[in-house]
């Protein structure tokens, strides 16, 4: 059998190497033939290598070369020569050489692929590229993605190894944990008419651990939640998920800095600024209208309810008169901005259900617009103050609720900083949101949910409303948020078994649903809990900002597609009918026709 072991990679060699004999086997990535001379681009994982067949020097050889097609897996033997003079190559690592083959060995063929993967410049739509998806790889691009991915893992593992913490695997056959999204279900053959879910995350495992004594743990773990999926979700994806005994949030909040810090350092050779900024969930909400703010720029927004309310302008008056708000934000020499791009602005607003955009430009003698005239001067100079509006700058106004307000004008901001290019790529704004909600409003339950999840711990300070106001209560989570996006979330966790069960009835979970969902947790607190806490981060997403993409699926090796299917596998599928009977299940169909 041909010896097909490598003697370099095809990224490797280098006009040091002229005068070696080498063996390297790889893909045919491109031939050209030039009258007689063949040149095959071959092509591994590590780069591009130009073979030469000159069949006035092996004519077998030429022969074999001159049947090649794209995507043969072939090895080869010759001796390393430089390129002609003016042929080199800079863009190409091994562009001063070439490799004159004597020797050729057709290792595998292949169908023709159904796009082309020597020309990365061709635009193919993402389902071929799923449905191949091991060609796909074969482009370079993902598999990229994927050693980045695999860097920061090792990054991750050596960091926190090095803090002392034990890397723990948690079960995926498991009982449904409250994240808030569906569960994945899988049913059981032994047990019939019962199900296991998949970790939505192992929260209640890792908090065990704790309970256990292991003191620090960690898991990149799998995690699964049936959700409507977007650009940045899967319904299968990755934390990095912690837990740590006797710390507070001062301890863990340098752990995770220094964890980036490791990480940006192994994936991209950058320096992290260290400590991050922190701000509270309602200055976030106030500033920037979201509780994962941008702060790669400015513009924050400016709450004007306060004057607007003595203005003689009805639209505002009335949003105000209804509970809602008059927000907005001052454009850096915007003033330039057409008429057609104020429209277009107001369109965009529109879609988050806002029913204007009020604007005022700063000229020299002062502002002016269409509205103007319903302030007074005095009225006009409050909003010059408050606003910042200096000469040239143009000034965007909603007045709404204030949740809608906040939203639309979280995404003007930031459709602004992108249309003006305020937004330095290069640059990093790590930031701990703080502070949140202790719980949310479920409006169609009409009940209290967990905000972050229910063993989040109040805020020592807002014990006094967990009954009178509950709402109003901050609780001990917090994200780590990067350029608007939310990284990960955390919390000081709740490590009193009383407490957690008055937790529980607060969000009208009945004796009987505490009992059979949470009751061995809520036992296990009781015998001798360590203060803990911890965070999950999103593993996919910090690579999708290491790699610069918007797209989650290009930093996973088999993803799924917005409908929670894998096109190659054809996953989701049917099962034998043998497997249903002896899970004991019937589909309704099957129920119907019987
Ligand atoms: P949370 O639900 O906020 O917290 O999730 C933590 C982080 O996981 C990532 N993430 C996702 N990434 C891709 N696709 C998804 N469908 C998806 N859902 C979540 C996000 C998110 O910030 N147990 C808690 C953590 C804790 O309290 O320790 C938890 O799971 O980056
Ligand atoms: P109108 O009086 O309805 O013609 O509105 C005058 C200006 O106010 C227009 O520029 C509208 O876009 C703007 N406007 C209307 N409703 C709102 C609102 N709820 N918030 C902010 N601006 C608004």
């Amino acid at each position: 059998m041909f010896d097909y072991r490598r003697s370099h990679t095809c990224g490797e060699l280098r006009t040091a190497h002229i005068g070696q004999r080498v063996t390297l086997s790889g893909w045919v990535h491109r031939r050209r033939d030039h009258g007689g001379l063949i040149f095959i681009d071959l092509r591994d994982r590590f780069g591009l290598t130009q073979l030469v067949f000159d069949p006035q020097f092996n004519s077998d050889a030429h022969a074999i070369a001159n049947r090649l097609r794209s995507e043969w897996v072939i090895s080869v033997r010759g001796e390393v020569i430089p390129r002609g003079s003016g042929l080199e190559n800079p863009k190409l690592a091994t562009g001063t050489i070439e490799v004159q083959i004597d020797t050729i060995e057709v290792l595998s063929r292949a169908k023709t692929p159904p796009f082309s993967i020597c020309d990365d410049q061709i635009e193919v739509g993402e389902e071929m590229r799923l449905k191949y998806r091991f060609l796909d790889l074969r482009r370079g691009h993902i598999a990229d993605n994927l050693r980045t991915r695999h860097k920061a893992m090792l990054a991750i593992r050596r960091y926190l190894d090095a803090s002392h913490f034990c890397e723990v695997q948690t079960p995926i056959l498991a009982k449904s944990t409250p994240e808030g999204a569906r569960d994945y279900l899988v049913p059981s053959r032994v047990h019939p008419g019962t199900f296991y879910a998949l970790p939505q995350s192992p929260q209640i495992f890792k908090q065990l651990l704790m309970v256990g004594g292991l003191d620090r743990y960690f898991q990149i773990a799998a995690c699964f939640r049936d959700e409507d999926l977007r650009a940045d979700r899967q319904p299968e994806f990755t934390q990095i998920d912690i837990e740590m005994s006797f710390m507070t949030i001062q301890d863990i909040f340098p752990l995770i800095e220094g964890l980036m810090k490791a990480i940006w350092k192994a994936c991209l050779g950058k320096e992290v600024h260290t400590p991050f900024r922190r701000m509270t969930y309602a200055d976030a909400l106030r500033d920037f209208g979201t509780d994962k703010p941008d702060l790669r720029f400015g513009m924050p927004l400016v709450t004007v309810s306060d004057i607007a309310e003595r203005s003689d302008f009805s639209v505002f008056k009335e949003q105000i008169a209804a509970g809602g708000i008059v927000k907005g934000l001052c454009i850096k020499g915007g003033a330039d901005l057409s008429r057609k791009a104020i429209d277009d602005y107001t369109q965009f607003v529109g879609r988050f259900g806002v029913k204007g955009l009020a604007w005022m430009k700063m000229a020299q003698e002062g502002l002016s617009s269409n509205i103007v005239k319903f302030f007074s001067d005095d009225l006009q100079k409050e909003l010059i103050e408050r606003t910042g509006a200096e000469k040239g700058d143009l000034l965007f106004f909603i007045a709404d609720q204030t949740d809608r307000t906040n939203q639309a004008l979280d995404h003007l901001r930031r459709q602004i900083a992108r249309d003006r290019h305020m937004i330095n790529g290069d640059h990093d704004e790590f930031l701990w949101v703080t502070d949140f909600p202790l719980f949310a409003w479920n409006a169609e339950e009409k009940h209290l949910e967990g905000a972050h999840h229910p063993f989040t711990a109040p805020h020592p300070d807002d014990f006094h409303l967990l009954e009178t106001a509950p709402l109003q209560a901050r609780s001990l989570a917090y994200d780590l948020v990067l350029n608007g996006y939310e990284l990960g979330s955390g919390s000081q966790r709740i490590h009193d078994g009383d407490l957690q069960q008055k937790i529980f009835e607060l969000l009208k979970l009945t004796e009987e649903q505490i009992l059979r969902r949470f009751g061995f947790f809520v036992d296990a607190l009781k015998y001798g809990t360590p203060p803990h806490l911890g965070m999950g981060l999103g593993l996919d997403r910090i690579v999708m900002i290491l790699t610069g993409t918007e797209n989650i699926r290009d930093v996973i090796a088999f993803p799924k597609t917005q409908r929670a299917s894998d096109l190659m596998s054809e996953a989701p599928s049917e099962v034998d009918p043998n497997q249903l009977r002896d899970l004991r299940l019937l589909l309704e169909e099957e129920e119907a026709r019987s």
